[in-house]
């Protein structure tokens, strides 16, 4: 099985970007034979969609085909967010502009959003509102919010808050087993044809 960890902040270094690696770590624990990659939008390595990427220009395609054909291999997906003014970053809804149904359709993502303090609802409902309908990627009913981040999931166990991290690493450990059932069971949706069409190419 394939994993893709999308890590959405553009900072560097991230919080979120520490997150995705620990959850990165966590899979590989678990699951030792899958294959699981982090993608991170830190640096902005992917510019602002324009029109050029409809017409295919060459330039896009170079950017853009090894990571989509990394996407189309993926069978499930976890999306880090950090809440930025009470968002997503703009360069995750961007990545949402450039890829869409052929690299996440009818595939699983797990949402994990990343606050420095009490925040992280809103990009939990930001992705669940508007990040889904053409490319039809199916968010878990299970989400996770990393609340004051920087006092749990570091290497260094003295910078953590012993019970916050003790949940946090519970929780994700159950998140990611479920993320796995979603992945397998998907994978059969979308091999039994019933998701293909060329009538219904975009969502309502
Ligand atoms: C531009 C910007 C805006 C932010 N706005 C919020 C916010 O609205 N709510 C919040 O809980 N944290 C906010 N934060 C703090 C983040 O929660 C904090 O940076 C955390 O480490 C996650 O972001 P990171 O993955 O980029 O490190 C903001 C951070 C930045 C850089």
């Amino acid at each position: 099985m394939k994993i893709t960890i999308i890590s959405g902040s553009h900072r560097n270094p991230s919080q979120s970007m520490k997150v995705a690696r620990f959850l990165r770590e966590s899979w590989r624990a678990a699951y030792e034979d899958d294959d699981v990659g982090i993608f991170g939008l830190a640096d902005n390595p992917l510019p602002l969609w324009d029109q050029r990427v409809w017409e295919g220009s060459a330039e896009w395609r170079a950017l853009l085909d090894p990571l989509r054909e990394d996407f189309r291999a993926s069978d499930a997906f976890v999306i880090v967010s950090p809440e930025w003014h009470g968002q997503v970053p703009a360069g995750l809804k961007n990545l949402f502009l450039l890829f869409g149904a052929q690299e996440f359709g009818h595939k699983p993502a797990l949402i994990v959003t990343v606050s420095a303090g009490e925040g992280g609802a809103y990009p939990v409902a930001e992705l669940r509102m508007s990040s889904y309908k053409n490319n039809r990627i199916c968010y878990l009913p299970e989400h996770l919010i990393i609340r004051r981040v920087e006092s749990v999931l570091n290497e260094n166990p003295g910078e953590n808050n012993q019970e916050s991290d003790s949940y946090y690493r519970a929780r994700i450990s159950w998140a990611l087993g479920i993320l796995r059932e979603y992945a397998r069971a998907l994978g059969q949706v979308r091999a039994s044809g019933a998701t293909q069409s060329s009538t219904y190419q975009n969502g309502m």
